[in-house]
C-alpha cells in the first residue's frame, strides 16, 4: 500500500474522510430521465405507478387500470406529440413520472408526477430544473417551456415559482371539477432566453389601461 493517502498526515486524512462523509450525505444529488416504454417493458409499472397513487388535482384523480391501459394505447404516454419518463434520484431511486406533450409544437408542455412517499420534500423543483434543462438541451428549436395547473396546487405553484417560471394566464374557472363549481387553471413558462441567462423577464400585464 504505497498511495499518496498514506504519505498525508493524520489531520489531513482525517479532515479528507470527514469531507467524503459530509459529500456523501449532503452533496448534490442528481435527478436523471429515463425514456420509459409504455406499451412494452414498462407497461405494467406505468399502470401500477398511475393506480397505486392519487392525483387530486388532475381531471382524473384515481385513474383505474383500464384507465391507463387506454391511455397507452390511445398513444397518450409515447406518440409524435407525447412522450415520458421515469424520474430517477441518485439517492432515492425511482420517484416519478414525467411525460412531454405537443412535442410536434415550439412550446411543449409537461405532467409532473410524483410518488406518494416522496412528496411534501421540496424534490419537485430539482426535477423541473432537470426537465427544463433536458427540453433546452436536447429539443433546439424549443424556445418556450410551459405548464399549466389547477389553482388549488400550491405545491405545483411554488415549485413554477421557484424555478424562475413566471405566470402568464389565470384562466378564470377554466378547469371543470367534477360534481364542484369550476377552478381556475394558471398558465406558467419558462423561455429558452431567460433559461440561458439565469433571470426571469416579465411584460406589462396591463398594457393597454386606458389613461
Ligand atoms: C406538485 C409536486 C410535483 C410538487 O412537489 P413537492 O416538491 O413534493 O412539493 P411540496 O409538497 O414540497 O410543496 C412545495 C411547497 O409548497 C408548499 N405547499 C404545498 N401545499 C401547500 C398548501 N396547500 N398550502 C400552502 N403551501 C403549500 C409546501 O409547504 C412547500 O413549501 P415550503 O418548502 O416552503 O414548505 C408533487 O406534489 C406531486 O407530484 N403532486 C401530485 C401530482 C401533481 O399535482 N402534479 C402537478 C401537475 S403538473
Amino acid at each position: 500500500m504505497g498511495g499518496a493517502g498514506s504519505l498525508l498526515s493524520w489531520p489531513t486524512r482525517l479532515i479528507q474522510t470527514m469531507f467524503h462523509w459530509v459529500a456523501s450525505k449532503f452533496g448534490p444529488v442528481a435527478t436523471t430521465f429515463t425514456r420509459l416504454n409504455p406499451a412494452g417493458q414498462d407497461r405494467h409499472a406505468l399502470i401500477d405507478f398511475m393506480t397505486r397513487n392519487e392525483f387530486l388535482f388532475h381531471g382524473r384523480p384515481h385513474p383505474t387500470a383500464a384507465d391507463v391501459a387506454t391511455s397507452i394505447s390511445e398513444g397518450a404516454y409515447r406518440d409524435e406529440d407525447n412522450d415520458s419518463f421515469w424520474v430517477d434520484h441518485s439517492e432515492l431511486g425511482r420517484i416519478g413520472f414525467l411525460r412531454l406533450e405537443d412535442l410536434s409544437d415550439r412550446s411543449p408542455l409537461f405532467d409532473l408526477r410524483l410518488d406518494g412517499p416522496v412528496r411534501g420534500r421540496g424534490l419537485g423543483v430539482e426535477i423541473l430544473r432537470a426537465a427544463t434543462t433536458y427540453v433546452f438541451d436536447t429539443m433546439p428549436d424549443v424556445t418556450r417551456f410551459e405548464g399549466q395547473t389547477r389553482e388549488d396546487n400550491i405545491a405545483m405553484r411554488k415549485t413554477f415559482v421557484r424555478c424562475g417560471w413566471l405566470k402568464e394566464a389565470h384562466y378564470r374557472d377554466g378547469w371543470p371539477v367534477a360534481g364542484g363549481a369550476p377552478m381556475a387553471s394558471v398558465a406558467y413558462s419558462i423561455l429558452r432566453r431567460d433559461w440561458e441567462s439565469g433571470h426571469t423577464t416579465t411584460f406589462i400585464w396591463d398594457d393597454l389601461v386606458d389613461s
